[in-house]
């Protein structure tokens, strides 16, 4: 495969064709915040958390789903690029409940993780929230959308991994919601044995059923995914 030298951060390192940024960067041990890429899924560039900056582009690229081109020069840890990531992370939790220190995934939440990297402190914005009510029906899968950052990987993980199609996008802008059938609680035979989604949510938004309902019991709940 054809060798592909890109300048990341001052130093020059070689990739392969087809590689994205992220990927390359990853390689090199150089961390860059994801929320709605996963390495198992395909990328869709939805979140711009991963933005990069480029020289010779107008803007910032998503490095998930950008591929490395010969010559490239690539920052990804310029002022620009962490005030982009600070502003994107400060809207989500502007809209986000302010429940991170009662929430079941807390110990493994990306955002939260990404938000402490970022060093963000208080929400300089102002806005509306959800609130959903938690759907609590399904023996297998907890949603509590409220939590929800619409990354669509739990969409994309149904769809690409567990090959059903139980979830879909409805609605736009503020109103956009991941729904079941025509927006009813999540209720489903085939997500017995799967736990694909839940794996994959960045957040609290989806879990166990069975964790949960251990730990409304007040056994200690330790989730790992
Ligand atoms: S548990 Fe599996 S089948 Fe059910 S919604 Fe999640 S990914 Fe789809
Ligand atoms: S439920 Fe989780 S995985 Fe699905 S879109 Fe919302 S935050 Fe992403
Ligand atoms: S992680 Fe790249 S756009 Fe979401």
């Amino acid at each position: 495969m054809k060798g592909i030298t890109v300048t990341i951060n001052g130093s020059q390192v070689s990739g392969r064709e087809g590689m994205s940024i992220l990927e390359l960067a990853r390689e090199n041990g150089i961390d860059i915040p994801t929320l709605c890429y996963h390495q198992k899924l395909a990328p869709i560039g939805a979140c711009r958390i991963c933005v990069v900056e480029v020289e010779g582009s107008k803007t910032l690229v998503a490095s998930c789903h950008t591929p490395i081109d010969p010559g490239m020069v690539i920052h990804t840890h310029s002022p620009k690029v962490i005030e982009t990531r600070k502003a994107i992370v400060e809207l989500l939790l502007a809209s986000h409940p302010d429940s991170c220190f009662v929430c079941d995934k807390a110990n493994i939440c990306d955002l939260r993780k990404i938000a402490a990297d970022l060093e963000i402190g208080l929400p300089r914005f102002r806005m509306r929230k959800h609130y959903y009510p938690i759907e609590d029906i399904s023996p297998y899968v907890v949603r509590d959308l409220s939590k929800c950052i619409l990354c669509r990987r739990c969409i994309r993980g149904c769809s690409e991994i567990a090959r059903q199609n139980v979830f879909a996008i409805a609605n736009r802008g503020f109103n956009s919601k991941v729904v079941v059938d025509c927006d009813q609680p999540i209720n489903k035979d085939v997500c017995r044995d799967c736990d694909v989604c839940i794996s994959l949510c960045p957040t609290g938004a989806l879990s166990k059923a069975s964790r949960v309902r251990e730990a409304k019991k007040g056994k200690p709940l330790i989730i790992t995914g």
